[in-house]
């Protein structure tokens, strides 16, 4: 999908994320991408400040993980913690939640926030999503706000999803997707994935097509990928270097709009089968 060397990928990521991390006033994407609690619809008045303050998910996986008292939940990318902190409000004493995060200064300001709250079930590690720091089968239920698509081995993401649920466990993430195609515009898909931000969650978004059949090929049954909301061209118009939308001929910014009305914010279920092959 992409040309872009991984570790560029990485070091990029990290050093948005650092900057949200040192002063949650940085933004990486747009409002309606990844920069926001905005879209919780509930009340976030118990939830650290700091955690609140630096969120910068394009979604509410917990809308989605019907998490219950008990469960051990892994979060991949757990940036400042909130959706850490709201899982293990909802699976309470006997539960457990692991927030992953390859940032030093995310997982520093999430573990900061825990101890601001008194948390005690709650414990961030230090890894990548595509080489998790988590034993095998120990998880009920992943969940992940807006970090896939920052991902240089989806695929290497979703085998490890995989490898550390235990059967029957379930993966309930928001993310940003690609309804439909990049390779039906006048300009190549490369280009227009080279000049999107990557770290703005926007550049390395996959088509739900694509998406798919990564969660197939590891492994996982019952795959629902549902968009909550499109986005405007005024969302990214700002994440694109000026030269790919100022300029364009009528047919060009027409395939400019198509092209933006194809990122979308999703929820993403699926399940690894309980035994056999696919039960
Ligand atoms: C868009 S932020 C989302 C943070 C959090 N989920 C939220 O909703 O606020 C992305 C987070 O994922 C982390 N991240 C990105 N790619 C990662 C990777 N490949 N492995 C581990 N962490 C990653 C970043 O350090 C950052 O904290």
């Amino acid at each position: 999908m992409t040309s872009i060397n991984p570790n560029d990928i990485y070091l990029k990521v990290t050093d948005t994320y650092r900057a949200v991390a040192l002063d949650s006033s940085a933004c990486c994407g747009t409002n309606n991408s990844c920069c926001g609690s905005d879209l919780y619809d509930i009340d976030l008045s118990g939830a650290p400040a700091d955690a609140v303050a630096s969120s910068r998910g394009c979604g509410n996986p917990q809308a989605i993980a019907a998490l219950l008292p008990g469960n051990v939940v892994l979060d991949l990318g757990s940036g400042g913690g909130l959706d850490c902190f709201l899982a293990a409000e909802r699976v309470g004493p006997t539960g457990r939640v692991y927030g992953v995060d390859m940032t030093d200064e995310m997982l520093t300001l999430a573990r900061r926030n825990a101890d601001a709250i008194g948390v005690q079930n709650v414990e961030f590690r230090k890894g990548l999503i595509e080489q998790l720091p988590i034993q095998d089968s120990s998880i009920d239920v992943i969940i992940s706000n807006c970090v896939i698509n920052l991902s240089p081995d989806k695929p290497a993401a979703m085998r490890e999803a995989f490898r550390v649920l235990r059967t029957g466990g379930r993966i309930a993430m928001s993310d940003v997707v690609i309804d439909g195609t990049l390779s039906d515009l006048s300009v190549d898909e490369a280009t227009i994935r080279a000049s999107l931000d990557w770290s703005g969650c926007i550049g390395g978004a996959l088509t739900i097509s694509d998406f798919t059949h990564i969660l197939q090929q590891a492994g996982f049954v019952d795959i629902a990928i549902t968009v909550t909301q499109h986005y405007a061209p005024g969302d990214l118009y700002g994440l694109m270097p000026a030269t790919l939308h100022e300029g364009l001929s009528d047919a060009e910014r027409a395939d400019m709009g198509n092209l933006i009305a194809r990122f979308a914010s999703a929820q993403i279920t699926a399940r690894k089968p309980r035994g056999g092959c696919c039960s």
